[in-house]
């Protein structure tokens, strides 16, 4: 291979330098990044990187900031484990590897024209951040748009500067629950399972985007059934340990469909007969 070619290889990481870090709960943390030399990583929404730390080793992380806005990206990242836990040490200034994006993204050309009911359980918000933000810059585009938000307690809550602004927003019905709380929450309290019967939509014309933990997915499908929204307007994403990120090494496959290339982002209606998914 000559010295272009090795170079330009998609299993290469490019380099990204860090540029802000902030600490958003006490499990994640909130990375701003450039690509080196100011290249755009033109991602869909609900599309994800491999993010590398040079001797730790590499993961997938969804990008959670809209591709509408450009020169940069940013990345949420919850610290569960070997790789996560040095991302977390590391500080603006900082230079990690990116390979990517990679994956299915949300079909935003389907979307479009469309009623939108955004459903986001605890770190779902990462990738749907990517979406909603997408929207709201094209707010013209798209019909009526309903984000509801569930997570463990206000403590764990993320994006939170970025939640009040859409709960502000006229032409967006934004409304969140958390699982436990103290008495002095004074928002709602139970399973987002809660919110979904009160969502006023027009089923036919609504598109249901859900991602959150994978306990989330049976019994929020089950309430967007009872509303009538067709299974084809129904998409999921799916989290899966992976190894290559492209379709290469079968550690993401469910059932023959490979998670990295088929997905992360599922229509239900494709995938409701895999046992394994759900
Ligand atoms: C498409 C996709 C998008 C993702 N987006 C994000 C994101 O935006 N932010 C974020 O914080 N995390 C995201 N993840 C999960 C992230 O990749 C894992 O947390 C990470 O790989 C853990 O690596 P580690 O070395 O830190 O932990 P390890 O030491 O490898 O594992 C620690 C624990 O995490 C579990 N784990 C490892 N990999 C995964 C995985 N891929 N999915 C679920 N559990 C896993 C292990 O079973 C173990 O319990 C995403 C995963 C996928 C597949
Ligand atoms: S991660 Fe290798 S095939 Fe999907």
């Amino acid at each position: 291979m000559d010295k272009v070619a090795i170079k330009d290889s998609k299993y290469i990481p490019k380099k990204a330098q860090i540029i802000k870090v902030t600490q958003m709960t006490p499990h994640e943390k909130f990375f701003h990044l450039v690509l080196e030399g100011g290249e755009s990583l033109d991602h869909e929404p609900g599309q994800f990187i491999m993010v590398s730390v040079v001797g730790v080793g590499e993961v997938p992380v969804s990008v959670c900031s809209s591709p509408s806005r450009r020169g940069s990206f940013d990345l949420c990242v919850r610290a569960v484990g070997k790789v996560t836990r040095s991302l977390h040490k590391l500080e603006a200034g900082d230079v990690i590897g990116v390979r990517g994006p990679y994956g299915v993204g949300f079909p935003i050309r389907i979307l479009e024209g469309n009623d939108l009911l955004i459903v986001a359980g605890g770190l779902g918000i990462a990738p749907l951040r990517s979406l909603i933000n997408y929207v709201l810059d094209n707010r013209r585009d798209f019909g009526n748009v309903h984000i509801l938000l569930g997570c463990k307690s206000p403590n764990d809550m993320l994006f939170v500067d970025e939640l009040g602004e859409w709960q502000k927003r006229m032409d967006v019905h934004y409304e969140c629950t958390v699982d436990n709380a103290a008495p002095d929450w004074a928002g709602n309290v139970g399973l987002i399972t809660t919110l979904l019967p009160g969502v006023d939509i027009e089923p036919e014309r609504t598109f249901a985007v859900v991602v959150g933990p994978p306990v989330m997915y049976k019994f929020v499908i089950k309430e967007l059934l009872a509303k009538n929204i067709p299974e084809r307007q129904i998409l999921v994403s799916f989290e899966r340990h992976m190894k290559c990120g492209m379709g290469k090494c079968g550690r993401c496959q469910i059932q023959g469909i490979y998670c990295c290339q088929d997905g992360p982002v599922f229509n239900y209606e494709k995938i409701k007969d895999l046992s394994e998914a759900f």
